[in-house]
């Protein structure tokens, strides 16, 4: 058993925000936690101007109450660090420490994340109150886990941030503007750097930006974000050495501003925000796309849920919040756990009485306990606490989806031949029909080891470094089935195509070469001779090797091939140059997996039953079952049923929207 939840079960709770309430509710908090089952609360996120009403003036009284009443009722404390959102008297004090737009606004507070991460009197003050709480609470038996911050992922593009990138760009470039201009391939539109100091942030300019100094500077936003989360991380770990320290992260749909393979190694365990807007099998199949990513971020360990809603998320740019309907919670709260999480928590605890997010749903809401909601949570407090056993224990996977957010940045620059290929959806539509095989999936880096799958899809890898190409190289030539989506292996690490046919980074491995791309207006669709149809995108090309899989049938692509396969090695590896109708997709996933001999995590479970597996060293392990459809269904298994009780031989009777975990012989 691993993690630093070992031996404490699965944790239960949320944000706990006492300082917007008074006693008589810190009481009535006290007892509906203990009747919840809370095990554990994330305290102070937000609670910077509460805690140094004024630079250098402390007020620590409520949160020494707080740590206290939670220890004495049995709660775990998730201690943050409240540099998310600094006072009105930071803001005053250090106006160039605002955070400033693309296009030169200066924004100021009245929100949160009004602060430049490269600001150095923000640094500082950071700092500084992190210090304060780590000497304060080093010993307080309530401390089990440091948050430092809140969803780091806020940009700038002030003089600070100009001045900060302009140090990276040193670092990366090993103190070389030649390098620089060659990289940035500045001789395109008279970019020529002749000094540093010329360089800045890719703010609002005339026309197109050059793609490859956006990217950079994604990184270099990436990573001085990481400077300040270290910053902090050391600084409590020395104070504090022996505590845990995560940071919570964020899975938006649109944008991704941090790197979150670096970031996973530097947390000790890592954490998620899952908003989930979608419901119905769409909903699970989001809901096991974020959760496998996070599950592979910790490098398969066990990982923590730290915020999802209990009802109610408010979908800001549709103007609404939509409930979430009886038992949904229950369900999704369990299906994070049957995917490697050893928590089950939410933003928040109490439902605000005013502030920005005060019709946001939480585990009390403004109705009060009784309700359908608070009596679900307390239903889903004792379901959790029969699951105690589940934590520590993995999920284990043998197949792929190579992700990198590198050629997420690239790939959506401006100056593509199509906006409309976008990265998050070619992922995600790849594991959804994983997800709807039954197959358990991980996400991986194109440069970590592979072996351990026996394939791997690579839907949407633009952007491949070298060591990228090389070690896919590896994995097909020892045995692995790679599937590569189009518009991959286009560019180098500087967002420089690599010449002589695409995807020049795979030729070889594909055994093929693309010409020229075809992208296709919303109006067009490519029809194959299997009788499937592309979306979006597709290629002239010809095999080198590679055997024709489907070709194109009609238009001006009539009879070129449009999936390949080719023998690598002792492996091989498959090309798809259009975005496969969701049918299309699934009959190309189901005849991969057969050649490599991958089947789904329990063979003949009914499509509408979800099933995965946790397991633990020493042998044992749990099945979790989610009946997804409108009728009772029948599933081949065997065990005890944690939720119920009830032994299964055999057969499990699964009503619809029934979950069951049953612990296998
Ligand atoms: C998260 C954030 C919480 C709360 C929540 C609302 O992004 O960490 O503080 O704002 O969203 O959905």
């Amino acid at each position: 058993m691993t993690g630093p939840f070992a031996g404490a079960g699965l944790w239960f709770g949320g944000d706990y925000n006492p300082e917007q309430w008074g006693p008589d509710t810190w009481a009535e908090d006290d007892k509906l936690m203990r009747l919840a089952g809370v095990t554990a609360a994330t305290v102070g996120v937000f609670s910077w101007s509460s805690l140094e009403p004024e630079e250098g003036t402390y007020t620590f009284g409520w949160l020494d109450q707080t740590l206290d009443r939670l220890h004495a009722g049995g709660v775990r404390v998730v201690l943050a660090t409240p540099t998310a959102s600094p006072p009105p008297w930071f803001s005053f004090a250090h106006p160039d420490a605002l955070p400033v737009t693309a296009h030169g606004t200066r924004l100021w507070h009245g929100s949160r994340d009004t602060y430049c991460a490269a600001a150095p009197a923000y640094r500082q003050a950071a700092l500084r109150i992190t210090e304060q709480l780590a000497s304060r609470y080093a010993d307080h038996p309530a401390l089990a886990m440091w948050h430092v911050h809140n969803e780091y992922g806020s940009l700038c593009y002030c003089d600070h941030a100009a001045a900060g990138f302009r140090r990276w760009l040193r670092s990366r470039y090993d103190d070389r503007l030649d390098a620089l201009n060659t990289a940035w391939n500045t001789a395109f539109w008279s970019q020529g750097y002749t000094s540093w100091d010329q360089i800045v942030p890719p703010r609002a300019t005339q026309y197109l930006p050059n793609p490859s100094q956006t990217l950079d500077f994604s990184r270099f936003w990436s990573d001085e974000l990481m400077a300040a989360y270290l910053e902090q991380r050391d600084l409590l770990c020395q104070g504090t050495p022996g505590v845990p320290i995560t940071t919570n992260f964020m899975l938006p749909n649109d944008y991704q501003n941090l790197d979150l393979w670096r970031w996973g190694s530097e947390v000790d365990v890592v954490a998620v925000d899952h908003y989930l807007n979608a419901t119905g099998r769409p909903g699970r199949a989001d809901l096991a796309f974020a959760a496998d990513q996070i599950r592979s971020f910790n490098r398969g360990r066990p990982w923590l849920l730290m915020e999802q809603a209990p009802s109610a998320v408010h979908l800001y740019d549709q103007g609404i919040a939509p409930a979430k309907e009886p038992g949904q919670m229950r369900s999704d709260s369990l299906g994070y756990v049957a995917r490697g999480s050893d928590s089950v928590m939410f933003f928040q605890w109490r439902t605000g009485r005013g502030g920005a997010e005060l019709h946001h749903s939480a585990m009390v809401p403004h109705a009060g306990p009784d309700t359908r909601v608070f009596r679900e949570v307390t239903e889903l407090g004792a379901d959790v606490r029969r699951l105690a056993e589940v934590a520590g224990s993995t999920v284990r996977a043998r197949v792929a989806v190579l992700s990198d957010v590198n050629s997420w940045w690239a790939m959506e620059s401006r100056g593509m031949p199509s906006s409309r290929m976008r990265y998050l959806p070619a992922l995600r539509e790849v594991h959804a029909a994983l997800w709807a095989a039954g197959v358990t999936t991980d996400f991986a880096h194109p440069e970590a080891d592979l072996t351990r799958y026996g394939v791997v899809f690579a839907p949407s890898l633009y952007l491949l470094s070298d060591a990228g190409a090389a070690s896919l190289e590896r994995y097909v030539a020892g045995g692995g089935h790679l599937v590569v989506g189009c518009f991959s292996g286009v560019a180098d690490e500087t967002h420089a195509i690599r010449l002589g046919g695409y995807p020049g980074g795979l030729l070889n491995l594909l055994g093929l070469r693309v010409e020229e791309f075809h992208p296709l207006t919303e109006d067009r669709v490519v029809r194959l001779t299997t009788g499937a149809t592309g979306t979006l995108w597709s290629e002239d090309l010809q095999t080198r090797g590679a055997e024709v899989l489907a070709a194109y049938v009609g238009g001006p692509l009539d009879g070129r091939p449009a999936v390949t396969r080719n023998r690598h090695g002792a492996g091989f590896g498959w090309y798809l140059s259009t975005r496969l109708d969701r049918a299309g997709l699934a009959g190309l996933v189901e005849q991969v997996l057969a050649a490599a001999g991958v089947g789904p995590e329990l063979p003949g479970a009914p499509t509408d039953v979800e099933a995965i597996r946790r397991h633990a060293d020493d042998g044992r392990s749990w099945l979790f079952l989610f009946n997804h459809g409108d009728l009772t269904h029948l599933v081949p298994a065997s065990g005890i049923d944690l939720l119920s009780g009830h032994q299964v031989d055999g057969e499990l009777a699964l009503p619809s929207a029934a979950v069951a975990v049953l612990r296998e012989h």
